[in-house]
């Protein structure tokens, strides 16, 4: 981001930014970033290979580690969590902090909207990418 627009929409898209951020990282990060922390039973073959193939899958569909480049999942990144499919019920069983609360759940969904998918059919991290290599600034 080169240019503040207005104080207000800064703030408000920060607050946001900050919020998903961190419910993202709670249920998701571990399979869809570069900072999977690998749990205990990784260790354990054949769990080792499975988790690994998770995560590697994961990582492929959506990377919250380059959230400013456009995904070609980022728009189904909400709706993921809206049908219950994402964070995977297995993985939910044994990381209890990936459950997220009713309302948590609709704040990562709304952020998710406004930040990775953009709201209106429009990507965030699409503009983002277009203001840092236009040529024009
Ligand atoms: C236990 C690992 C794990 C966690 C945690 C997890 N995912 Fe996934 N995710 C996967 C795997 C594996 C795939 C690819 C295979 C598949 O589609 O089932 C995937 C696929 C996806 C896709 C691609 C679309 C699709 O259905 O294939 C999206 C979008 C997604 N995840 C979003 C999320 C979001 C958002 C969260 C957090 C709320 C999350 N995931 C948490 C493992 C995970």
């Amino acid at each position: 981001m080169t240019k503040v627009r207005t104080g207000f929409a800064i703030t408000m898209g920060m607050v946001v930014l900050v919020q998903t951020r961190a419910l993202a990282q709670r249920a998701c990060f571990d399979c869809h970033s570069n900072e999977t922390k690998w749990p205990w039973y990784s260790t354990i073959a054949p769990v080792s290979w499975l988790v690994q193939r998770d995560v590697e899958e994961g990582r492929r569909g959506l990377n919250f580690s380059e959230w400013g480049r456009p995904h070609k999942e980022a728009n189904e990144a909400a709706s993921s969590v809206e049908k219950g499919e994402m964070p995977p019920r297995f993985y939910v069983a044994v990381h209890p902090q990936a459950r997220l609360e009713p309302t948590e759940r609709e704040a990562l969904i709304r952020g998710l909207q406004a930040t990775v998918a953009g709201s209106n059919g429009h990507n965030a991290a699409e503009d983002h990418d277009r203001q840092a290599v236009d040529p024009r600034r």
